[in-house]
């Protein structure tokens, strides 16, 4: 029986940490009071002008190629989640792959599911190597959300950051990726998207990010809850089994009525919200890494990572790492 397993990790953050004193300094209308007790946001990392989705996407890679102890060329598939590629095309996958000096003529591609992307991608790629097509991956969430918030609008501007994390997965003998769920409801779409694109030279529509925050509350609180319990019973296991749970860091808010639903006291739950703001597909493994190299995530433990995002789109993995 082949599984996949999680090799190596890692991560990038562009530049200094951005404060919320720094955006009331920049000319938002808030204030740090109002991001950390609505939120649980202190600062976020903003990309410079030039540095697109592929440059962050492959110095998280390098630093998870380096953890997992191999080599660029060992990799026969790249999989990046991500809503803001530097191009319509080609995938930001084709361009890490291409940045990564990688000519092995191995698949690449994109996932776009959101804040859901990196679960989605992550699923994916485990199939793909349970298939026995592919035997090591790239699987990456990379973004600059920066580049499509509206910065006018002061309900979404100060929850979002940039950055991006990887996991090298590889063919094992054992299990790795447990479990894995992934669901959609598109009927949700308005309340959660950029609706907007470019056709003629022009772009049509709204190139922001638009959100009804309470309505995404109330349904990520909901759906995050089911995936959890989902993926543990589908895999005969009990929340009490887990040792760290790594949800998508959108709101602590949403993070600890998730918790709260699976029984898990919040010392078993990683957040890197608070200096990292919602990073959409990256969240999940920028917390991932972090958690893996402070020595929290060690060989061993077991772990539900779950997003929800735009789409509307959501999705868990019981992992063992
Ligand atoms: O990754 C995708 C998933 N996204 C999420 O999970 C986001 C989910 N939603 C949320 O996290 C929360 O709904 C928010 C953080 C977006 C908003 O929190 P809230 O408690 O739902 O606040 P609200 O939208 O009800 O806004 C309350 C007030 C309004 O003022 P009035 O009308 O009550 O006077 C807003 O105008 O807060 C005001 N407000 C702000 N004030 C200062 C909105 N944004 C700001 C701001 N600074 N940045």
């Amino acid at each position: 029986m082949i599984y996949a397993r999680i090799a190596g990790t890692g991560s990038y953050l562009p530049g200094d940490p951005v404060t919320n004193d720094d955006l009331v300094a920049r000319g938002i209308d808030t204030s740090n009071d109002w991001i950390v007790s609505r939120s649980g946001i202190h600062s976020r990392h903003l990309a410079a002008a030039d540095v697109g989705a592929s440059d962050l996407a492959k110095l998280a890679a390098e630093r998870a190629l380096d953890a997992a102890g191999c080599e660029a060329d060992d990799i026969d598939l790249i999989i990046v989640a991500t809503s803001t590629p530097d191009f319509i095309f080609p995938s930001t996958a084709a361009l890490v792959q291409s940045k990564l000096g990688i000519r092995n003529g191995g698949a690449a591609f994109d996932v776009q599911a959101v804040c859901s992307g990196f679960v989605y991608a992550l699923s994916v790629a485990e199939k793909f190597i349970r298939s026995g097509s592919h035997t090591r991956a790239l699987v990456i969430g990379a973004e600059v959300f920066s580049r499509i918030l509206d910065w006018s609008d002061r309900s979404t501007c100060v929850l979002f950051g940039d950055g991006a994390g990887a996991v090298v997965l590889e063919a094992s003998t054992s299990p790795g990726i447990r479990m894995s769920a992934l669901h959609a409801d598109g009927s949700h779409h308005p309340i959660l998207c950029v609706p907007g694109g470019v056709a003629s030279g022009q772009v049509i529509g709204d190139p922001f990010l638009r959100m009804d925050g309470q309505a995404v509350f109330k349904f990520a609180v909901k759906v995050l809850g089911d995936v959890a319990h989902e993926v543990l019973e589908r895999a005969g296991e009990s929340a009490q089994s887990v040792d760290w749970l790594i949800p998508h860091q959108a709101n602590i808010r949403i993070i600890q009525a998730t918790a709260k639903r699976l029984g898990l006291p919040m010392d078993k739950v990683v957040t890197t919200l608070d200096h990292h703001g919602n990073t959409s597909a990256a969240s999940i493994p920028l917390a991932l890494d972090e958690a893996v190299r402070s020595g929290q995530i060690r060989p061993g433990h077991r772990l539900i990572l779950e997003g929800v995002g735009g789409g509307f789109t959501w999705g868990a993995a019981l992992v063992d790492f």
